[in-house]
């Protein structure tokens, strides 16, 4: 099993180390500026030793090098400044994107794609696009970190959070549409929280000043990888998918609970939304549509 991981800033080599430390795939991580990821690679394999690690990891600035590969994920593109929205990166990261996408249609055709590159969703629907692969195969990291932040956030004041029934569907942006079927959760720390978690991408950017966060998007790519890998069909969780008549939309990306396999995306799940979810998914499906219909 080899992985292909495009851009090697923050959240692509901190995503190649946690695959590599925990001994779950090959990696080669790619990155066109000149020894960055061939630095990284070394230093993320010295540490295989610690790990008991087997899994190979190397840098290369080449694309040809990702011939091969089983799983792509694409970070690469610019990441959002102090007071810029996802929204905001459109048009450089459509750029970004497209020509990576023609490298990974010629070197890795049959690969399954998972993309973090913001504005996320319709990052993911260019992607699909431009490699023309089957839909199940490409897919948008989102619902795992918002869902995670969410539940960080939540556990700060709640005595036990119920992770199975609390989870983000909808845009990775300011729509997210937080869903709660748990019966422990009062509506008071549910809308504190929502509004927290919603904001959580910019509060970080807004510290760090010269960067987005990276920990727990990695983490989230790499819970992805586990389920696709491990092929067991057991987790479900949420990722941004091409919904063809699902929750009644149709041609858009969008956050969903889905399960998946060795083929992607296995199964998309189909809640039953309360009048104010629906209101809410149907505003984000907006949002996500007018930011594809400046993709042009
Ligand atoms: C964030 C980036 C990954 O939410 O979009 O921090």
């Amino acid at each position: 099993m080899q992985i292909a991981i495009v851009g090697a800033g923050n959240v692509g080599a901190m995503t190649a180390s946690r695959v590599v430390d925990d001994n779950l795939a090959d990696v080669v991580l790619v990155d066109i500026v000149p020894g960055l990821a061939k630095g990284k690679a070394l230093d993320i394999s010295d540490a295989r030793p610690v790990f008991d690690s087997k899994a190979q990891i190397i840098g290369t600035g080449d694309y040809k090098d990702i011939k091969g590969s089983d799983i792509i994920v694409i970070t690469a593109g610019l990441a959002r400044k102090p007071g810029m929205s996802r929204d905001d990166l459109l048009q450089k990261n459509s750029k970004i994107l497209t020509d990576i996408s023609n490298q990974v249609k010629e070197y890795c055709p049959n690969s399954i794609v998972i993309v973090v590159t913001n504005p996320l969703d319709a990052m993911t629907y260019l992607v699909m696009k431009k490699t023309g692969f089957d839909p199940r195969r490409v897919i948008g990291m989102a619902g795992v970190l918002d869902s995670a932040r969410f539940l960080n956030i939540i556990s700060e004041k709640a005595k036990s959070v119920d992770k199975d029934k609390i989870f983000m569907m909808g845009s990775h942006g300011d729509t997210m549409v937080a869903i709660n079927r748990s019966e422990n959760l009062s509506k008071e720390l549910f809308n504190q929280s929502l509004d927290r978690a919603r904001q959580r991408g910019a509060e970080i950017v807004s510290h760090l000043k010269t960067g987005s966060a990276y920990f727990s998007p990695s983490a989230s790519v790499f819970h992805m990888l586990k389920a696709i890998i491990k092929n067991e069909n057991k987790t479900t969780l949420c990722a941004s998918v091409y919904l063809q008549g699902e929750y009644g939309e149709k041609d858009l990306y969008i956050g969903v609970p889905v399960k998946l396999d060795s083929t992607g995306i296995k199964e998309v799940i189909e809640i039953d939304f309360t009048d104010e979810e629906k209101t809410a998914f149907k505003k984000s499906a907006q949002s996500i549509r007018s930011a594809i219909s400046k993709l042009k």
